[in-house]
């Protein structure tokens, strides 16, 4: 009798795996959809995020963001720049950080060389002891994301209970999906060593047109030239093109659609987001004094959070997000492309609504033309919108089915299947389930 109850049990349980087929992907976890202010950190695993080299303002958004920990995998001596943006020397990251109520460590000695056994092992040490979630980061993401995928598959090999696995397959397959070439002769030789595996003499390689597209770490690597991103920042704009991008997309709207104020917000220090620009039947206008001292995060925090001369422990408006006093203005946006004399194309998407076919019609030719074109970066405000376009036209272009654009789109963290983004799943549908076309005709 009880023997017959598990065996129907069990016959249902497999029943409802068979029928909600689980997309698999190659990233090491089921990534989440990434938050305003983070949208730039790549998701390892549920708790490990990794990044590049961290702005004082990436610091505290990451603070913001519910992390309890940064490591840095270098030891930087000296400020740098990217684009016009400024990046601290360890020694002004560290009290920005720990202001943010972060940890912080460093991993590297200066001259110490980074893809080694024992880097591994110090990681180790670091992450074993550092409270989570936690920032690994590197100058550009690269270094960082190798040696923490090393900790993960070092942790497989010891510890049978380890999750989430990653074994000498598992990471190839990762980097590829996250787009690095960790294929040098040491690097396979360290994965050999720590993973008890064997050497592999030609892994898979990236399907990325930049091979260093990761100057501009921030953006996510879709397929061959197509790379999204969220809210860029008007002082990355020349480090952004010195990554090799020949064109830029935006897709967030501009001020108005139709005759109707269509602003979006901009990411503030120490406050929510997510508030509605215009507010609404609860509260006011997001930009408004009443309504973000409401909406702060943490009420204590000293006005020297914000910048030395700052009258109040919140921001008000980000210029550097191309915001005005309402919130996101696109106009301002194009006109700075105008003015240096880059393409900007304006794909204007707004949010809260669905999408259908047209609004995929109106966009796909210039789309696919782009990415025939050269490396383009197509973003909106953390990559949502970006990456459900950006995977449709690659697929198109490129001749990839459903699966592939489903698979795809879950790595960069979205999801679009019958219950989730069900109105973009049709539109994948229309234009790449060979199956449905048919029956069309
Ligand atoms: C791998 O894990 C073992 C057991 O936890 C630890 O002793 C060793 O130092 C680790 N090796 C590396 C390279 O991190
Ligand atoms: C990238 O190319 C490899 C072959 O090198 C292939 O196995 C893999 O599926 C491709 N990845 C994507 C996301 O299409």
């Amino acid at each position: 009798m009880v023997a017959k109850v598990y065996f129907l049990l069990f016959l249902a349980s497999h029943l409802a795996m068979t029928l909600c087929t689980e997309i698999q992907v190659d990233t090491v976890n089921h990534r989440s959809k990434p938050s305003k202010k983070l949208w730039w950190l790549k998701e390892v695993t549920s708790d490990i995020y990794i990044g590049g080299r961290l702005t004082s303002r990436d610091i505290k958004y990451i603070s913001e963001g519910g992390f309890k920990s940064i490591v840095s995998l270098y030891f930087y001596d000296e400020p740098s720049k990217f684009g016009d943006e400024e990046l601290p020397s360890s020694a002004e990251a560290a009290p920005v950080a720990e202001e943010a109520g972060l940890q912080y460590e460093i991993i590297l000695e200066p001259t110490e060389e980074w893809s080694t056994i024992d880097t591994v092992k110090k990681v180790t040490d670091a992450l074993d002891h550092v409270a989570r979630p936690v920032v690994v980061h590197s100058d550009n993401g690269y270094g960082a994301t190798f040696v923490t995928l090393m900790y993960l598959a070092n942790k497989t090999r010891n510890d049978p209970n380890f999750e989430p696995k990653v074994t000498s397959d598992s990471f190839y397959r990762t980097a590829v999906a996250m787009g690095y070439d960790f294929t040098s002769n040491q690097m396979k030789r360290i994965v050999a060593e720590i993973t008890g595996e064997r050497f592999v003499e030609s892994p898979p390689k990236p399907n990325v047109s930049v091979k260093e597209w990761y100057k501009y770490w921030q953006a996510a690597p879709v397929y061959k030239n197509y790379f999204t991103a969220g809210q860029i920042r008007k002082s990355q704009i020349p480090g952004i093109i010195r990554a090799g991008y020949k064109a830029i997309i935006q897709m967030r709207p501009g001020v108005t659609t139709d005759g109707v104020p269509s602003q979006e917000s901009v990411t503030l220090l120490n406050v929510v987001d997510g508030t509605p620009t215009y507010g609404d039947g609860k509260s006011g206008p997001r930009q408004t004094p009443e309504t973000l001292r409401k909406t702060r995060i943490d009420p204590n925090r000293e006005n020297s959070y914000i910048s030395s001369n700052a009258e109040e422990n919140f921001e008000v408006t980000n210029e550097e997000e191309f915001g005005d006093e309402i919130g996101l203005n696109v106009d301002t946006e194009i006109e700075h492309f105008k003015r240096i004399g880059f393409p900007l194309y304006h794909m204007p998407l707004g949010l809260g609504r669905d999408y259908t076919l047209e609004d995929f019609q109106k966009y796909k030719d210039d789309l696919i033309r782009l990415g025939r074109e050269g490396p383009v970066l197509v973003h909106c405000a953390i990559g949502m919108r970006a990456g459900l376009f950006a995977v449709l036209a690659a697929a198109l272009q490129h001749d990839k089915d459903m699966q592939w654009a489903q698979k795809r789109i879950r790595e960069l963290g979205f999801e679009v299947s019958p219950s989730v983004h069900s109105d973009v799943y049709e539109i994948y549908k229309h234009w790449l389930d060979k199956a449905s076309k048919h029956s069309e005709l």
